[in-house]
């Protein structure tokens, strides 16, 4: 037994360089993966009080970690290279049991998890608090959108949320089918909407800017195209926005192309499905009203661009798996007439 072959200490020494250097590698990848956007979707830019708070729990136990980690590894090493075998060395000897170790093992990772623990339920606990916000919106989670609601303020959107900076939101979370979950990295943790409950989510965001949102419960064929967005502006823009979105909007002449598409869509399921005021009063899609303010169209999926307009509106289903918009026959010259009518809504 004695002349089998192992592993020697050195090289040992070389894997666990070798590791770290790896690590460390994955670290910075991350890193300038993280900072190649504005604001990209990741919790490790936090830009609220909340999302501030929850970062801080994270930076304490990865800091933990890495302690835990190097003591670990070190010992691991003296180990193998005091104890390893040597060529006509004595066999190993053998012993049970060290009452001051065990004590000490059992002791650490104790104190260790209280020094984890009293942060992350403060954290959790102050983060709950239901706040009463500047602005309070109802976001309702929809198979696939989201529906904003801004209470009182008489104003219906979806999957934009327009909010001023330096002022608290304060968020009622509904459901109207399944189980979704609201989550905007830069602001706040997930929250689930849940249907038949209402659950509250409250940030601050301390910048302008616009921040990436996405579902994050599973919720359907369609959960990973979920997305939202979030829009801070200055308190005169937020309210120039509420002031759009309130504005009636005059029907199109009547010989344009505009006033085809409205009668087309008059008489089409549009109305089944979606609200324009005074025109349709469905509430099963979003808002049409002002359609046009967006940016994007699918929940966040496509530019709302008369391109991607045109296709959504013939065949949603081919765009998002699992579309409750039915595919519609319709000609060219139909198509660019709603489209037409669409774009006065603004
Ligand atoms: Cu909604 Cu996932």
């Amino acid at each position: 037994m004695a002349d089998r072959k192992r592993p020697s200490f050195p090289l040992a020494l070389i894997g666990f360089a070798l590791l770290a250097v790896l690590a460390l590698w994955a670290g910075d990848a991350a890193t300038s993966w993280a900072q190649s956007a504005t604001y990209p979707q990741t919790t490790l830019e936090p830009r609220s009080e909340v999302a501030r708070a929850i970062d801080d729990v994270l930076d304490g136990i990865v800091l933990w970690v890495i302690i835990i980690f190097v003591v670990v590894q070190a010992a691991l090493v003296v180990t193998v290279a005091r104890f390893r075998h040597r060529p006509g060395g004595a066999p190993a000897r053998h012993m049970h049991g060290n009452t001051t170790l065990e004590i000490a093992w059992t002791l650490a990772p104790a104190i260790i998890l209280a020094f984890i623990a009293v942060p992350t339920v403060k954290v959790i606990f102050s983060n709950a608090k239901p706040t009463k916000g500047d602005v309070s919106i109802r976001a309702v989670g929809h198979q696939w959108w989201w529906e904003f609601q801004y209470t009182g303020k008489g104003v219906l959107t979806a999957n934009e949320l327009h909010v001023p900076v330096g002022k608290t939101v304060s968020l009622e979370l509904e459901s109207i089918d399944v189980i979704h979950s609201f989550w905007v990295p830069a602001f706040a943790g997930k929250k689930d909407l849940i249907p038949g409950r209402t659950n509250h989510l409250w940030f601050t965001p301390e910048v302008t800017g616009t921040f990436p949102g996405q579902c994050a419960e599973f919720c359907g064929a369609s959960h990973a195209n979920m997305y939202f967005k979030v829009v801070v502006q200055t308190q005169e823009e937020f309210d120039a926005w509420l002031a759009q979105q309130k504005a009636p909007v005059a029907p199109p002449d009547s010989t344009t192309l505009a006033a085809r598409g409205l009668a087309l869509y008059q008489k089409s399921q549009c109305v089944a499905c979606h609200m324009i005021d005074g025109v349709s009063y469905g509430v099963i899609g979003p808002n049409l009203g002002k359609m046009s303010t967006r940016t994007t169209i699918a929940s966040g999926m496509f530019p709302n661009d008369d391109e991607h307009l045109t296709a959504w509106i013939r065949n949603a289903p081919a765009l998002k798996p699992g579309s409750l918009m039915t595919k519609q026959d319709m000609s060219d010259e139909d198509a660019a007439a709603l489209v037409a009518y669409l774009r006065t809504r603004r």
